[in-house]
């Protein structure tokens, strides 16, 4: 029977045995698979593992300082590049989904490229690939590595893609590698997240994507999943976000008419993102999160809450 105790065992020599005094390069994102993946070649190999997390300027409120000081708690040898400004520019004037998606994979290659180029013979790219993803990638339009491949057919492959790959995950169920993640005591708060697409607040603006934008959506964002932290809901929900409207709606503030944002609320249930429900969460809850919403992020005035499941919704907007 597999056991999350015979398999790290198992996994960390044979990557050992494989890998060696050479060095390997991994991307980190703050997600569980990235995470694991990242200490679980650690543990084989120390400080031979080179870790980069970029910031995309995409991601949650303040997630880049505090994930980035938890990994160098955990004792990763890992880098920060901040790259926000990068991609805002690579997104500038798009308003298209996957123009986006391909802006933002492209801005991450490039910025990728030149990080894993800095470290010197560099033999190994790990990722944290699991095994649906690898599923996945049989079944739709060759998976990432396609994409990725397709954009860079005019210059040819960026050199980190020609490493030689390591993907000690890439057997696992999602439930496996938390219980491996557990297995090598890495914390809740990182186990325990939400998923959080790689385009990151980027397909939850819809339409063009500015700084402001990104801005006036991180804080409603943190406002509500604090709010479902501190309401002991965060567990009970597979996936939450908020989405930035492309449009703007009356309200009044005093004898003023005011003309600001909408945002909607998205909280579904799932197993693993293919089918997925909105969850019925407290009137009290989503009364109190409308209220603070509007009270404390400027340039809001209207709170919905997304009651579609999928299919036929999808879980983001874009
Ligand atoms: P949908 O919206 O397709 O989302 O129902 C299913 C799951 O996939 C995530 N998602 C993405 N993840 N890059 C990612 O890394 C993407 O472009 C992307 N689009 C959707 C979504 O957050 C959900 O968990």
């Amino acid at each position: 029977t597999w056991t999350p105790e015979a398999f790290v065992g198992m996994t960390v020599s044979e990557l050992k045995e494989h890998i060696g005094e050479d060095k390997v390069v991994l991307g980190l994102s703050g997600g569980v698979d990235s995470s694991v993946a990242a200490v679980l070649l650690h543990k084989a190999i120390g400080s031979n593992l080179y870790c980069i997390f970029v910031n995309n300027g995409l991601l949650r409120k303040d997630e880049f300082e505090s994930v980035l000081h938890q990994y160098k708690d955990m004792g990763l040898n890992v880098k920060g590049v901040d790259a926000s400004a990068r991609f805002l520019d690579a997104l500038a004037g798009v308003s298209d989904p996957e123009e986006k998606r391909k802006a933002i994979g492209n801005a991450f290659i490039e910025v990728f490229d030149a990080e894993a180029h800095r470290i010197e013979d560099v033999k190994f790219l790990a990722q944290g690939t699991i095994y649906p993803d690898v599923i996945e990638s049989i079944s739709v339009s060759g998976g990432p590595s396609a994409t990725i491949k397709s954009h860079h057919n005019v210059g040819g492959l960026p050199d980190f893609m020609k490493l030689k790959v390591v993907e000690p995950l890439k057997m696992l169920f999602k439930d496996e590698v938390r219980r491996v993640g557990a297995e090598l005591e890495i914390s809740n708060e990182i186990l325990g997240r939400h998923p959080f697409p790689g385009p990151g607040l980027a397909i939850r603006i819809l339409g063009d994507v500015t700084g402001e934008k990104v801005r006036i959506l991180q804080e409603v964002d943190a406002i509500f999943i604090n709010g479902l932290k501190e309401w002991m809901l965060y567990d009970k929900v597979w996936q939450a976000g908020a989405i930035l409207l492309p449009v703007s709606s009356v309200g009044v503030m005093g004898d003023e008419r005011t003309y600001e944002k909408v945002v909607a609320l998205r909280a579904v249930e799932s197993t693993d993102g293919m089918t997925a429900d909105w969850v019925n969460l407290p009137y009290d809850f989503l009364q109190k999160m409308s209220n603070t919403i509007i009270n404390r992020v400027k340039g809001v005035n209207r709170v919905v809450y997304d009651i579609s499941s999928k299919p036929p919704a999808t879980i983001e907007w874009e």
